[in-house]
């Protein structure tokens, strides 16, 4: 008996937990096509094997999502499991909601992701098998904290997202899980001047991230845990609570950026 082909893509496939989950997808007996605007970044990722090809693209770019999907479906035959990691992060000076910072972010992290859905859903439904969607949201996407209006605005948009695709696409055959996790190493967090707590290495961000995709059928996979139950409980706090730690976020002087 031969097991069946399976194609994912990835985009952020070039770096981070992208490129972390391609190699293991491709080392796992997956065919894996990685994109990210970085040339040399995918074909570095592509050159540890030969089941990882590079497909270059920018995701505010439409057309060159559409060629590529098409040129991957050409290619590999089918799209099994998408897996939407493009984002963009920088920290925000405190109360400032610059147009352009925004723009850069919500470009990248939700219309990217956008600009894919309506050819990748057609795709995946023409396939006997369906597929399956996994969208990198972040557990900050929970709520709205200080210096990170735009990224965390673009989180919780790609949650509420993957919760109506999930309902919509469900009858298609068509499987959308959100993937939230916690800290760990990545060129993004990098930038971070801030205590990172529980940060995880990218290798084990992206373990947990497929064994939470392929050890369950759950909506949400979430790590680590600890911090996830934090996050949730904070969720849960009525207002007034919630804004009293929030402000313990805030610079102690007001001059302080
Ligand atoms: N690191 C964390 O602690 C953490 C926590 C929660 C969620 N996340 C999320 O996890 C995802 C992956 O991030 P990461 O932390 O692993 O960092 P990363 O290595 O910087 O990954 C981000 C990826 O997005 C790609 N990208 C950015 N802009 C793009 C564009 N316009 N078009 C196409 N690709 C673009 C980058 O490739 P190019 O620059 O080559 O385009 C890069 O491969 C992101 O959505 C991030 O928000 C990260």
């Amino acid at each position: 008996m031969t097991t069946p082909r399976r194609t994912a893509w990835i985009i952020g496939g070039g770096s981070g937990i992208g490129a972390a989950a391609a190699r293991k997808l491709a080392q796992a007996g997956w065919h894996v096509a990685i994109s990210g605007r970085r040339r040399e970044m995918l074909e570095a990722v592509a050159s540890a094997n030969p089941r990882i090809q590079p497909y270059p693209l920018d995701v505010t770019d439409t057309v060159a999502i559409q060629r590529v999907l098409r040129q991957i479906v050409l290619d590999q035959g089918a799209i099994d499991l998408f897996i939407y990691g493009a984002g963009a992060w920088s920290p925000m000076d405190i109360g400032d909601y610059e147009f352009s910072a925004f723009e850069t972010v919500i470009n990248t992290n939700l219309l990217g992701l956008v600009r894919v859905l309506n050819p990748l859903v057609k795709q995946m439904e023409s396939q006997p098998a369906g597929g399956e969607i996994a969208i990198i949201a972040s557990l900050v996407g929970y709520f709205g904290l200080p210096r990170a209006a735009a990224y965390n605005a673009s989180k919780a948009a790609l949650i509420s997202l993957a919760q109506t695709m999930r309902t919509e696409l469900a009858p298609r055959n068509i499987a959308v899980r959100v993937v939230n996790p916690g800290f760990y190493k990545s060129e993004l967090t990098a930038r971070n001047d801030f205590p990172m707590p529980l940060l995880l290495e990218t290798d084990a961000a992206a373990d947990r991230m497929l064994a939470g995709l392929f050890g369950s059928k759950r909506f949400e996979v979430a790590f680590p845990r600890r911090i996830t139950f934090v996050m949730k409980l904070i969720r849960l706090l009525p207002y007034p609570l919630f804004f009293a730690l929030t402000r313990l976020m805030m610079p102690k002087d007001p001059a302080q950026k």
